[in-house]
């Protein structure tokens, strides 16, 4: 018998956004938080650089939007830019009364220390000292431990959105909920509620190498797409200019902060190359510096670039990056005194599911926040630490909305997930080898620089592993390798289809075949959200 859970509202989610909105609505409703790995595992457990927001007296909201705005590529929604820009302050003093501690100009002042980033031209980014996600999520989780109203599913991984279109064959679109997989007891559940929101993050995953962790697999924009959602600008994948370059750094991040506090990029001679490309150097919009980089590497036949900040003090360094520091020492490099090797890898996920500014989907009842959504925020390209701010304004806009909805009747007659016609699946292998060579074709074909040949060789391959894909779906029982495999695919076909869409090159989105910025294509790449089958 498949166990039902009821609540006034379903989190998929446990990162800043997700929680954010549980902590804002636990006053008002039930609710359930769903995680498909431990709580605190997410690209917010490991955001270093900080959170963009206006507090220098000599800095403006207007320089925030213009920076925004230029970085994005003209793609950027300036109503939605304006929106986050002008509601930064209150969510970062919202994160301060939650205990969030924020690193101060030095321990006796009460002014904040902001640093520096990629495209911004002031410094504005609040941080705890290069473990602002860290200190932003483990704080929100002990907040939510604590509610009374907030239940907590760990290990719990959304298989699919329950919708009346689908599951109850209605002509409109509501979301009742989601099937999902208890992981550890290998049990699928059906939870229900009025409303459902999507706070799943990012896909990184789907390249073979990436900043993001493990569980970045894009679920939510596969779930959304999958129910019918709209999904808007997926070919502008970032990929971050500086992640440490070493056989056993898995995904290890070095942030941008480094260059705001004046590292700079080097070739294994020791020259400074980026001047040569933007005239803001080390400090030019992430999709140039990552580009250059991935040029120079190329040029010269190198597997890496260098990034040194060995001419600031000791002290310095161990102060403003501790965990940077320790982590490349524990490599063998010492930061205060060398070079770190770097390269880029694939970080954010600027497309998504379409969403309005209040967070509401294509389906009643279903809302994205965080990095699974678009919101226009973000454009062509996102700015640096313009992330965790979108999760935070995004999840009090939804959370306001959310509050306004009036109870409708829930209909009773919801199938429960049916597993009866398939069989234990024999071998793993089949998924772990699709796993690999999506990955790896992804990088190849799909990466910092396209063509359209390239697009169309990863299109070939991706199709004929989707057949493989729905075949092992089908007969076989799900797990969560493979209810990630199958989202991985829909999300590479999302980024690949969009990709060949634009006809030009534009922010995150550079190809060989249209190598300069169109005058006319300044729209978002959008595809329909899927039929029923
Ligand atoms: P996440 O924090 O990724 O959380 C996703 C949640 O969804 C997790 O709990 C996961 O288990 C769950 N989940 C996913 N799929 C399912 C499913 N099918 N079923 C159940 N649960 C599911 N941004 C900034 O603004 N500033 C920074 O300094 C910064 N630094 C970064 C550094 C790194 C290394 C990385 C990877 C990103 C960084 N970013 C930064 C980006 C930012 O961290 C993310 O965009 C942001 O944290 C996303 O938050 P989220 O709540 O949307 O998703
Ligand atoms: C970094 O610290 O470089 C990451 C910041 C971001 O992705 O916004």
């Amino acid at each position: 018998m498949t166990t039902t859970h009821h609540f006034d509202l379903l989190i998929i989610g446990s990162g800043t956004a997700g929680l954010t909105l549980a902590l804002k609505m636990a006053d008002k409703a039930r609710v359930a938080v769903l995680s498909k790995s431990q709580l605190e595992e997410g690209a917010s457990l490991y955001a270093q650089g900080g959170i963009s927001v206006v507090l220098d007296k000599a800095d403006s909201l207007q320089s925030h939007i213009d920076d925004t705005l230029r970085a994005g590529g003209g793609l950027c929604d300036e109503k939605v830019v304006r929106f986050t820009v002008e509601h930064a302050r209150e969510s970062v003093e919202w994160l301060i009364e939650q205990g969030v501690s924020f690193t101060r100009d030095d321990m006796t002042t009460e002014t904040y220390h902001l640093t520096q980033e990629g495209g911004h031209s002031h410094r504005r980014v609040i941080h705890s000292a290069d473990a602002t996600g860290r200190a932003v999520e483990t704080t929100l989780l002990d907040k939510a431990k604590a509610h009374p109203n907030i239940s907590l599913f760990p290990y719990h991984i959304g298989i699919d959105l329950i919708t009346t279109r689908k599951h109850l064959a209605t002509e409109e679109n509501t979301c009742l909920g989601c099937y999902v997989l208890d992981i550890k007891n290998d049990q699928p559940k059906t939870f229900l509620a009025p409303v459902t929101v999507l706070a799943t993050g990012g896909a990184g995953k789907v390249y073979l190498y990436t900043s993001n962790p493990d569980v970045s697999t894009g679920d939510g924009i596969a779930m959304g797409w999958r129910a019918g959602c709209r999904i808007a600008n997926m070919e502008f994948i970032q990929f971050h200019p500086t992640c440490l370059f070493h056989p056993k750094a898995k995904s290890f991040l070095i942030s941008e902060a480094l260059r705001g506090e004046g590292a700079t990029l080097k070739l294994a001679d020791g020259t400074r190359f980026m001047p040569a490309f933007h005239p803001q150097a080390e400090l030019a919009p992430r999709d140039i510096v990552a580009r250059a980089i991935d040029h120079e590497m190329k040029r010269l036949g190198q597997d890496c670039v260098y990034l040194d900040i060995s001419h600031q003090p000791k002290e310095f360094i161990t102060t403003h990056f501790p965990t940077i520091y320790k982590r490349c020492l524990k490599f063998g490099v010492d930061m205060a005194k060398e070079p770190i090797p770097v390269v880029p890898a694939a970080h954010y996920t600027c497309g998504g599911i379409m969403t309005d500014m209040r967070g509401r989907t294509d389906i009643e009842g279903l809302y994205a926040i965080g990095e699974t959504a678009h919101t226009g925020l973000h454009g062509a390209n996102r700015m640096a630490s313009n992330s965790l701010l979108e999760c935070l304004v995004f999840a009090d806009a939804a959370a306001k909305d959310i509050a306004t909805l009036s109870k409708k009747p829930f209909p009773e007659n919801i199938p429960h997930w049916d597993d009866s016609r398939v069989n234990p699946a024999k071998e793993a292998v089949a998924i772990s080898h699709n796993w690999d060579e999506l990955r790896r074709f992804m990088w190849d074909y799909v990466g910092i620089v396209r063509s359209t040949e390239r697009l169309n060789r990863a299109r070939q391959r991706l199709f004929l592993l989707q057949q493989e894909i729905n075949e092992f779906y089908s007969q076989h029982h799900i797990s969560n390798d493979l209810l990630e495999l199958r989202n991985l695919a829909d999300v590479a076909e999302l980024i690949i289809e969009s990709a060949l869409q634009r006809k030009e090159s534009r922010g995150l989105h550079y190809t060989l075949d249209y190598p300069e910025m169109s005058d006319t294509a300044v729209s978002n790449s959008i595809i329909a959200g899927k039929k029923p089958v």
